[in-house]
C-alpha cells in the first residue's frame, strides 16, 4: 500500500508517521505552504515532496482540482491530512471517500474548527483529546475512527494542554494508518466505521 501525507506547517504528525515505520510506502509529502517546516524533514528522510500553493489559484475549486491531479499522480491507497490547514471542497472529499483521514485536536463532536484547546479551556471541560476520522464534505464531522483523551489540569494554559494532546496524536494517528494499510479499517457505504480483528 502507499500513502500521501498533506501538511501545512511543522508536520509533527507526519514526522510521527514516518518514524512509526508503517508497512506502507510514503509516496509523497505535499504542502500548500512553500515554507512548511515539515518539508525539510521529509526531504531529509528521502521522501518525495511537492508544494502546491493555494495562492497560485483563483478559486478553491481550481486549487482542489490541481491538488487532486497531483495526489492521483502518486496513486495513493490513502490520503492522510496532517495539520493540513485547508477547507476542502465537497468534490475533493467525495473523490477520496473512505480513503482520506484527518486528525483533529479535540474529542469530536466537541470543539470543531480552530483553537480547540482554547475552546476546551473556556468550556471548562475536564477531559479533552484528539480524534482520527474519515474526511467527508462536512468540516470536522466525518465518521470517527479512534479517539484519545487527556485530563485538563487546573494550571493548564493553551500550550500545556496542546502539548499533552499532541503526544496522544502522535500515538493515535500511526495506529489508525497502520490499521488502514493492513486492510483492517474500512468506512462502510452508510458511513459506519468497521475495524477488523
Ligand atoms: C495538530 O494539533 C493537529 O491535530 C492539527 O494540526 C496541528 C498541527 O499538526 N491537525 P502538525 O504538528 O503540523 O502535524
Amino acid at each position: 500500500k502507499q500513502i500521501v501525507i498533506l501538511i501545512s506547517g511543522r508536520g509533527s504528525n507526519m514526522q510521527a508517521l514516518v518514524k512509526a515505520q508503517l508497512p506502507c510506502r510514503i509516496a509523497a509529502v505535499i504542502s500548500n505552504q512553500p515554507d512548511a517546516a515539515g518539508l525539510a524533514f521529509a526531504r531529509e528522510h528521502g521522501i518525495e515532496t511537492a508544494v502546491l500553493s493555494h495562492r497560485d489559484f483563483a478559486s478553491r475549486e481550481e486549487y482542489d482540482a490541481a491538488l487532486m491531479q497531483l495526489i492521483d499522480g502518486y496513486q495513493p491507497d490513502l490520503v492522510v491530512l496532517a495539520g493540513f490547514m485547508r477547507i476542502l471542497t465537497a468534490g475533493f472529499t467525495r473523490h477520496y471517500t473512505g480513503r482520506m483521514l484527518n486528525i483533529h485536536p479535540s474529542l469530536l463532536p466537541a470543539f470543531k474548527g480552530l483553537h480547540t484547546h482554547q475552546q476546551a479551556l473556556q468550556a471548562g471541560v475536564k477531559l479533552h483529546g484528539c480524534t482520527v476520522h474519515f474526511v467527508t464534505a462536512e468540516l470536522d464531522h466525518g465518521p470517527i475512527v479512534s479517539q484519545a483523551a487527556v485530563p485538563v489540569l487546573a494550571e493548564d494554559d493553551e500550550s500545556s494542554l496542546a502539548a499533552r494532546v499532541l503526544v496522544e496524536e502522535h500515538r493515535l494517528y500511526p495506529e489508525a494508518v497502520r490499521l488502514f494499510v493492513e486492510n483492517r479499517l474500512h468506512m462502510e457505504a452508510d458511513g459506519r466505521v468497521r475495524v477488523a480483528g
